[in-house]
């Protein structure tokens, strides 16, 4: 076993085994003479017992009885890891049931502790399959396997103290760069549909919204807009000029963001296979020619996004939509997601031939066959990417860098055409590093209240991984979604930074007014509740990037909280959200942490009912048309009118929302929200400080920064230890 070790950053050790694949995850990079070997045999690192098995490596760590697991990014399941098996190897599986393994990502970072234990935590830089069986087979013991003998092992421990979980995420982020910032508007709702059929239904989707008073500010092109699936191709005939099309849209507030797949149709005379071909930037079978493989389009080439070449090709075929006035992307299928290729089709026309001669062949056979044509594990040993050096590597070595290549040559365009613009990019499959340049949803989930609750966890694992820009569809992306789900599951996505309504094809609409006239009026004002609470939002994620700790988390990162909660999360500093998630229910049980915490009961941006109810664990009641969220103990909210659409008007007036039982900071953030000045410190801030004055408050407000605060008015409302709320006013002059 060769191995040797390094000291990055302050907490970190790179353990490298033998020649590992660059991945790009990391950005703290060691060069050689920052190593040192170790000596073989080894048998145990950092508290890891390290043994060779099945062509690679199993380590074994022994988990006391009080540990949490945490992170894994995106996977089905509890938040706490442990009691479960998990594969991590990229997978277009679209039911995710709780038996699954594996999903659409891959974010090997684990973090595992507790309040009596000192925390620690490990990435694996390996772009294949790992897999973790978190105490399943004994509850005691964590086993990673990886089949190989190549990878980086980061080990985050403190030696002589105790990290938190808060400092673990930073060390970690520290080692692979700061989360991607999407524009501002990405704040705000997005709908999506995959049948809008054309630009008509489109654009009359957009007019609805604001008809109805609906804030809106993306709709998404699902696969219905292309000729025949053709990847960078538009159906002339449904979306008739197109540049015309999303210029209306556009100045009616609405980003228009297409979704792009991999698989390039095989069809002379279409320009992008031509080229592709030409150029030899598709992957190739072991034999030299391209290989094929069935998905929207039928028979397709899998474009090779490891040659640089191919992303750059990539990223410039984007051109042509920015140059229509396209701000965004979604990137989809990019596992990658194979259907069926021409041999495996084959096999099955063989055996239904020996069927017809033979009805005696067990028909089960046929059916297991069909059940195993989608995404089978085969066909990524069957098809090779180029390297570098100008050797080659199958798809299954790198299997999990798939999509985070291709978003990277997409990426790369954006920056390359749109220089210091901030762009919009969401994609399916990822891999640890891609949140420094894009955001993820979690792909296609079931209108069931389990999924919603898989994206309560998501939330806040994909957060632990980076991903702080996420969300999953909601109502559900599969099968049909009942109002109360709807309802429920967008009083969730108040508060989940992806706010995105999409559905499939041939279940019931989600679009608000879809459902009776009471669901219509909730459903517009929670999306009104969602606006109004953007300045806080967007401070509190811009200031989570700038300070790398997680936006969501559960309590046990901000609380000394002993108590496994799976269904609450803090939402920046000052909010906790605990939504409903069970039917029928018109409350639920929340366990509020350390101190006392104003219950906000929400019926729209400005009907709140409110109370303050002390530390510990409570039934609350939320009926269904109010959003059931929590202000911390000396903690302060801003918020404001809530507009159309993001940058449809100034907001000069500020409002602020308060729990002040002594003192309470806050600081408001505001920058253009459409390019990367703010990397530069081009944003302004307001330091808003509150402190209880024997029924007064004092307040101080201070405004800083390389550019001027367009606030000019603050309108407090803070609440006392009673609930009793004092007004007051104050104004600004820059
Ligand atoms: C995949 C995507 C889904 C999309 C559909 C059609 O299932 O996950 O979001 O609507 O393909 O493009």
């Amino acid at each position: 076993m060769m191995l040797k070790k390094a000291q990055i950053l302050n907490f970190t050790k790179l353990y490298r085994f033998g020649q590992p694949f660059k991945t790009d995850a990391v950005v703290r990079l060691v060069d050689d003479g920052g190593f040192e070997p170790i000596e073989a045999p080894l048998i145990t690192i950092e508290g890891m017992a390290v043994a060779l098995c099945k062509g690679g490596i199993a380590m074994t760590i022994s988990l006391s009885p009080e540990d949490r697991v945490y992170g894994l990014g995106e996977t089905v399941g509890a938040l706490n890891k442990r009691g479960k098996k998990y594969r991590l190897y990229t997978t277009d599986d679209p039911v995710h049931t709780p038996d699954k393994e594996n999903l659409y990502g891959s974010h090997p970072f684990v973090l595992v502790g507790s309040a009596l234990t000192n925390p620690f935590g490990f990435f694996i830089d390996y772009p294949s399959e790992i897999c973790l069986d978190v105490g399943f087979t004994n509850h005691n013991v964590m086993e990673v396997v990886i089949p190989s003998m190549n990878f980086d092992i980061y080990f985050i421990r403190a030696e002589g103290r105790t990290l938190t979980f808060m400092e673990i995420v930073k060390e970690f982020l520290l080692l692979t760069g700061a989360p991607y910032c999407p524009p501002k508007w990405a704040f705000g709702y997005q709908q999506s549909r995959w049948s809008y059929p054309d630009a008509k239904s489109i654009a009359e989707t957009a007019t609805r919204f604001r008809e109805e008073g609906i804030p809106c500010d993306a709709i998404y092109m699902d696969i219905d807009y292309m000729d025949n699936f053709k990847v960078f191709t538009v159906d002339e005939e449904k979306f008739p000029d197109f540049a015309t099309f999303t210029g209306k849209l556009k100045s009616d507030g609405f980003r228009v963001i297409p979704i792009i797949d991999p698989g390039v149709k095989i069809e002379d005379g279409y320009g992008v296979y031509e080229e592709g071909r030409r150029r030899g930037l598709f992957c190739q079978t072991r034999d030299g020619s391209f290989f094929k493989a069935a998905v929207w389009p039928g028979l397709t080439h899998l474009p090779d996004f490891l040659m640089p070449e191919t992303r750059r090709w990539w990223g410039g075929l984007c051109k042509k939509f920015l140059d229509m006035g396209v701000e965004g992307f979604w990137l989809d299928m990019n596992e990658p997601s194979i259907f069926y290729t021409p041999e495996a089709m084959q096999e099955v026309f063989n055996l239904v031939d020996e069927i017809k001669k033979n009805p005696d062949i067990p028909k089960r056979r046929l059916q297991d066959m069909l059940n195993g044509l989608s995404n089978n594990r085969g066909y990524f040993r069957e098809f090779y990417h180029r390297t570098h050096s100008g050797g080659r590597i199958s798809n299954e070595e790198i299997h999990n860098l798939y999509g985070t290549l291709m978003t990277q040559g997409v990426a790369d365009g954006f920056i390359t055409n749109m220089p210091g613009q901030r762009y919009f990019l969401l994609t399916r499959s990822s891999y640890v590093g891609l949140h420094r340049y894009a955001a993820i949803w979690t792909g296609d989930n079931m209108s069931w209240w389990e999924h919603m609750i898989a994206h309560i966890r998501m939330l806040m694992s994909l957060n632990m991984a980076g991903v702080f820009y996420t969300g999953a569809d909601i109502g559900g992306f599969g099968s049909d979604v009942s109002p109360e789900l709807q309802i429920r599951w967008m009083q969730l996505g108040v508060f989940s930074p992806l706010f995105r309504n999409h559905s499939a094809m041939g279940t019931r609409r989600r679009e608000p007014w879809a459902f009776d006239g009471q669901a219509l009026d909730i459903m517009r004002d929670t999306i009104k509740l969602r606006y109004a609470l953007i300045p806080y939002a967007y401070s509190e994620f811009m200031r989570s990037v700038r300070e790398l700790s997680p936006f969501i988390r559960p309590l046990m990162f901000d609380f000394d909280c002993r108590f496994d909660v799976e269904d609450q999360f803090m939402y920046g500093g000052s909010v906790m959200a605990a939504p409903v998630i069970l039917p029928n229910a018109t409350g639920r049980y929340v366990l509020l942490p350390a101190v006392s915490w104003l219950y906000c009961r929400a019926s729209g941006h400005s009907a709140w009912t409110v109370s303050v109810i002390p530390p510990g664990v409570h039934y609350i009641d939320c009926p269904l048309d109010s959003t059931p969220f929590f202000i911390k103990e000396n903690s302060i909210l801003t918020l404001s009118e809530p507009v159309n659409y993001i940058g449809e008007r100034e907001i000069d007036v500020l409002r602020v929302a308060a729990f002040v039982t002594e003192t309470a900071s806050f600081t408001y953030y505001e920058d253009d929200g459409l390019t990367d000045g703010y990397k530069k410190g081009v944003y302004c801030t307001i330091q808003i400080d509150i402190a209880s004055a024997e029924g007064q408050y004092d307040i101080s407000i201070k405004a800083e920064g390389a550019m001027a605060t367009k606030i000019t008015r603050i309108d407090f409302e803070i609440y006392d230890r009673n609930a009793a709320l004092w007004r007051c006013s104050r104004h600004l002059y820059n």
